[in-house]
């Protein structure tokens, strides 16, 4: 079937099913062309708890798929791949949360959204990449337990005077962007404003102008009369970037900026998901009740608009 006809049968199946494509910034360009919403992962959620459609087709990574389907456990939240985990979600498991509180009893947990449903779960509050900073100022204990990106807790522990306890896990995505080629970036494209995600490197983040979510990214340069940007984050994020803003330039920060499982669903995937109902989401519901709680805190706090 030529993909024409595939955008065209995944229509009528839409249609047919009642069905909403949900899909991250950093899906390949095919699915996001083809998405109902297109966000980062604080507009999935919310996206996903107020979403009227009875099925979410989830094209993104595993837990983003279980955030949608914690807050909107009625609905069917099908995810095209069984094989679309998040290796920085794995770093750490609910067990390990649970030695992290015995360890530290008057700590809160706030666990990046970027976590499984079971450590959801054991957390007091959920936080993104757009409002980690509010979320950890916001909860009332003065000791943080932060799980599991270390450079997002670091980043956070810049700014906040809480004592912040960081968990070791880290993205490879964009934990193998090196100082010294966002260096040679700059050197290449010395006019560009460089924008890069807190899940990068201490030393990356010293480096740029403008520290933000991928949705933050595309706000500042929707708002903005600069010509060309450096992008520190995901591949897929710079096609929806050129797409949206085609008299800008956006150059990568780095080279291999790309998430392998993000990549992974494509035309096909969405078109069975859709006719066979695959891969449907489901945790037991006294994990949900649990990972909602962590989730709807979070959606309680007002998120800046860069
Ligand atoms: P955003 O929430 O900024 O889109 O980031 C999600 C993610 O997985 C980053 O690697
Ligand atoms: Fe996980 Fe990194 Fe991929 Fe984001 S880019 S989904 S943090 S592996």
């Amino acid at each position: 079937m030529s993909s024409h006809e595939i955008v065209r049968q995944i229509a009528h199946w839409k249609e047919k099913r009642g069905a909403v494509i949900l899909a991250h910034n950093y899906q390949p360009g095919e699915i996001q062309d083809i998405a109902d919403f297109l966000g980062d992962s604080l507009a999935l959620s919310r996206q996903a708890a107020e979403e009227p459609a009875q099925v979410i087709v989830f094209c993104g990574v595993r837990f983003m798929a279980e955030s949608a389907k914690i807050l909107s456990p009625d609905k069917t939240v099908l995810l095209p791949r069984r094989d679309v985990g998040c290796p920085l979600a794995d770093t750490i498991t609910a067990d390990q949360v649970r030695q992290l509180k015995e360890a530290h009893p008057q700590a809160a947990v706030v666990c990046y959204v970027n976590s499984s449903a079971e450590v959801k779960a054991e957390s007091d509050v959920c936080c993104t990449s757009s409002n980690a900073l509010q979320v950890v100022d916001g909860v009332e204990a003065q000791e943080i337990i932060f799980v599991p990106d270390k450079n997002l807790g670091h980043y956070v522990s810049r700014f906040t005077k809480k004592k912040v306890i960081i968990w070791d896990g880290f993205c490879y995505v964009h934990h193998r962007i090196r100082a010294e080629e966002l260096q040679r970036a700059k050197k290449a494209h010395p006019q560009a404003v460089v924008l890069v995600h807190p899940e990068c490197r201490p030393e990356v983040i010293d480096l740029a102008d403008h520290v933000l979510s991928t949705d933050g990214m595309l706000r500042f340069a929707q708002g903005s009369e600069v010509g060309e940007f450096i992008i520190g984050t995901e591949v897929g994020l710079i096609y929806r970037l050129q797409k949206e803003n085609p008299g800008q330039r956006f150059f990568a920060a780095g080279n291999a900026m790309v998430c392998v499982n993000m990549k992974k669903i494509h035309l096909e995937d969405v078109l069975l998901s859709l006719q066979r109902d695959q891969f449907s989401i489901t945790i037991s519901e006294e994990i949900r009740t649990r990972a909602q709680a962590a989730l709807s805190r979070m959606l309680q706090y007002v998120t800046p608009q860069v």
